[in-house]
C-alpha cells in the first residue's frame, strides 16, 4: 500500500498534537464503559507495577486503585502534557509519565506485572513491534490487556472499514481495519478472555496471560473464559 495511507511516527505525532486540546470531549464518555471493564480485567494487586502504553491524556487514571505504582508512556508530548495536568488534579501518587516510543521501550525485560493498552494498538504505526515490546517488558504470567476496535467480522461492515481505511489512516489518528487474530498470532499472544464492549459492542477487550516460552495453545470462544 502507498506509504501515504500508512500511519507513521510523524503523522501520529502531528495528529495527536492537533487533537490533544479536545481529545477528552470525544474519548471520555463514549469509550468510558470499556475503560472500566479494562481496569477490572487488569486485576491490579496492591504491590503490582503497571505499565500503560499510549496513555494519552490519562483518561484511565481515575479508574486505577489509588496507590498503585504506574508508569505511563506516550509518543505525543502534547497528549502527555494533559495527562500530567490530570495527575496534578487527582493528586495521584506513584504515577510516572514518560514520552517514549512503544516500539522501542527503555525498560528491562519483565519490568512490569501487568500492561494495559486502551484504544492504542490501531493508533500505532507498528502494532506488531509494540506487542512484542509489551510481551518483553511484562513478566511471565502477567496480564496484557488490549482494548480496541478491530476490523468487523460482519462482511458489510468489514468491507466498509476496509474501504474507509486509506482516508482515516491518512488523518494519523488510527487504522480502522486492523485484524485481531492475525495480529496476536504474529506475536505469539493467546487471549484467555475476549469481551465485546462499548456502543453496539463494537470494541473488543482482550486479556492475554503473558507466556514467554513457546507451547501449543488454544483460542477461546468470544465472551468466554479460559484458564484463570
Ligand atoms: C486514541 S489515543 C488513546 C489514548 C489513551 N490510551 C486512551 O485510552 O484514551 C492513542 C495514543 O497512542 C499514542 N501512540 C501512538 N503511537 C505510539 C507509539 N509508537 N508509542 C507510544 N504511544 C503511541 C498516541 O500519541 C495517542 O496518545
Amino acid at each position: 500500500m502507498d506509504s501515504r495511507w500508512q500511519l507513521s511516527h510523524k503523522s501520529v505525532k502531528r495528529a495527536y498534537a492537533a487533537v490533544s486540546p479536545f481529545y477528552d470531549l470525544i474519548f471520555d464518555r463514549v469509550f468510558y464503559p470499556g475503560r472500566v471493564e479494562a481496569i477490572k480485567l487488569l486485576g491490579v494487586g496492591p504491590y503490582d507495577q503497571i505499565l500503560e502504553v499510549g496513555i494519552g491524556t490519562g483518561l484511565n487514571l481515575p479508574l486505577y486503585p489509588r496507590h498503585r505504582r504506574l508508569v505511563g508512556i506516550d509518543l505525543s508530548g502534547h497528549m502527555l502534557q494533559k495527562a500530567k495536568e490530570r495527575v496534578r488534579e487527582l493528586g495521584t501518587p506513584h504515577v510516572r509519565l514518560v514520552v517514549m516510543d512503544a516500539t522501542r521501550m527503555g525498560f528491562q525485560d519483565n519490568s512490569f506485572d501487568h500492561v494495559l493498552a486502551t484504544y492504542v494498538i490501531s493508533a500505532v504505526p507498528d502494532p506488531i513491534q509494540v506487542l512484542r515490546e509489551i510481551k518483553r517488558v511484562c513478566r511471565p504470567k502477567g496480564h496484557i490487556i488490549i482494548l480496541n476496535h478491530f476490523k468487523s467480522d460482519h462482511p458489510v461492515m468489514g468491507r466498509l472499514e476496509r474501504m474507509m481505511a486509506p482516508l482515516i489512516t491518512r488523518t494519523g489518528l488510527f487504522k480502522p481495519d486492523l485484524q485481531l487474530t492475525p495480529l496476536l498470532e504474529k506475536v505469539g499472544l493467546v487471549p484467555d478472555q475476549i469481551h465485546r464492549v462499548n456502543l453496539l459492542s463494537g470494541w473488543r477487550l482482550v486479556r492475554c496471560i503473558n507466556v514467554k516460552e513457546t507451547r501449543p495453545q488454544v483460542w477461546p470462544i468470544e465472551g468466554g473464559t479460559h484458564g484463570s
